[in-house]
């Protein structure tokens, strides 16, 4: 089979990485890739938003099975256009991978459908939101509505700081116009935990449990980032927590997808927030995380074609997943400055250092050759990646890893998988 992966993040490393040990694959590509999924298929020079292209390479090259990794194809509705020129993808259409492009059709979905979240409102009106804020009081959270690269979500500790947020987005000098709408909730407190599955519309299999870690700095301090780091499994999601997820969140979701027009297929990430056994969904994405998805694969025993290849055709009730035993531990090694303004260009040593280890593995997200040098070329640059037989293992395979390679103001953070730790001692 001939095999396209569109996207060139850490994340689409993983799934370039999987997907070229399957013996089901003849030939790989991946657009645009990176110089980590050169490695393992032939990059090609198209960029996620270029659907046109995209969709004449897949035709005149006959891909077999398009697998897309980002969100913004998905909202651009990639699958769709693929699916009407009779070309198999992996991934939601347009109108469900909305679940993602819109927090306000998202919280709507869960107030119809009984999904627990964050009790919520949803504004254009500058003085309506403003009321709003001070009657919930603060600790506030207010969000663009439409994508922002996970980083349009404000942690408002005071009512002035929510409304400067709100009125930041609603003038457009936020985000644009994923700013144009906002949603304003409840504060949560408690754990957060990432539950994916993969799902045709009707069958549902969940994955391995996962934890992102948001905040840039250690001790989940300072802004929020894309994720600075991830592992599986994530004690957090107990069987209980589990079940829980699956019948509260889940199965009524893929259900109110359906009956709203709006089929899901693909992976569903739900973000939780878990707190005395109980949990709340903080949003949806319609995807993979990432880096959920580096210690996911690393942890991930059987083919994954067969199960991309089941949701493309719309049947998975024949199809499951098996996994490895072990731990997986990601650590995200970024650029000086990111989530801000950040370096680029910076040359990258010592990763064929990590080569020699056993079970380190690094993901390339913002790198790029020059000459014979890796570079750095994005604010997350590597995910290291460690699979062990504990978390604990796991965790220091991970950062052995970390502590080979350097660049100019590299920063990582130096907890990635404590609260694993902290929950088994
Ligand atoms: P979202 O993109 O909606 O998941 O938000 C990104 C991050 O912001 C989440 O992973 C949480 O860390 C935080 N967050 C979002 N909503 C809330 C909330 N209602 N209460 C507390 N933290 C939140
Ligand atoms: N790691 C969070 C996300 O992929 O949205």
């Amino acid at each position: 089979m001939k095999i396209l992966v569109i996207g060139g993040g850490g994340r689409e490393h993983a799934l370039v990485w999987k997907i070229a040990q399957s013996p089901l694959v003849t030939k790989l590509y991946c657009a645009p890739g990176n110089p980590g999924t050169a490695a393992l298929a032939e990059n090609l020079p198209i960029a996620v938003d270029q659907l046109d292209k995209l969709l004449a390479f897949a035709y005149e090259n006959k891909i077999d099975l398009t697998v897309v990794g980002p969100e913004q194809p998905l909202s651009l509705g990639i699958v769709d256009l693929f699916e009407s020129h009779g070309l198999k993808v992996f991934g939601p259409s347009q109108k469900a991978a909305f679940i993602e492009g819109s927090k306000a059709f998202s919280k709507d979905l869960m107030q119809k459908y009984n999904v627990p979240t964050a009790a919520y409102g949803v504004f254009t009106d500058q003085s309506e939101a403003e009321a709003f804020i001070n009657r919930t009081g603060a600790p506030i959270v207010v969000k663009a509505d439409g994508l922002a690269a996970g980083k349009g979500v404000i942690i408002a500790q005071t009512c002035l700081e929510a409304v400067s947020a709100v009125r930041d987005m609603l003038s457009g000098n936020a985000f644009g116009s994923a700013g144009s709408r906002v949603v304003i909730e409840e504060f949560l407190t408690g754990e957060e935990a990432s539950f994916l599955v993969i799902t045709d519309g009707k069958n549902v299999i969940p994955l391995a449990s996962a934890q992102d870690h948001k905040a840039v700095f250690d001790g989940d301090l300072g802004p929020n980032t894309g994720g600075m780091g991830a592992y599986s499994p994530a004690p957090v999601v107990t069987p209980a927590i589990h079940e829980k997820a699956m019948q509260q969140v889940i199965l009524p979701t893929v259900a109110g997808m359906a009956a709203e027009g709006r089929p899901y297929r693909g992976v569903l990430y739900a973000g939780l927030m878990v707190k005395d056994g109980e949990i709340k969904t903080l949003e949806f994405n319609a995807r993979f995380g990432d880096p959920e998805c580096q210690p996911l694969l690393m942890r991930m025993k059987s083919d994954i074609v067969p199960v991309l290849l089941a949701v493309a055709n719309g049947d998975l009730a024949d199809t499951g997943i098996e996994w490895h035993d072990k731990a997986a531990v990601c650590v995200v090694m970024a650029s000086e400055g990111y989530p801000g303004d950040y370096r680029k260009g910076d040359p990258i040593q010592g990763l064929e250092r990590v080569a020699e280890l056993d079970d380190v593995h690094v993901f390339h997200a913002g790198t790029a050759a020059q000459a014979d040098k890796c570079v750095t070329n994005g604010g997350r640059v590597l995910g290291v990646t460690a699979l062990g037989a504990t978390v604990k293992e796991a965790i220091d395979g991970a950062y052995r890893g970390v502590a080979r390679i350097t660049w100019p103001g590299v920063q990582f953070r130096s907890d990635i998988g404590r609260k694993a730790l902290d929950r088994a001692s």
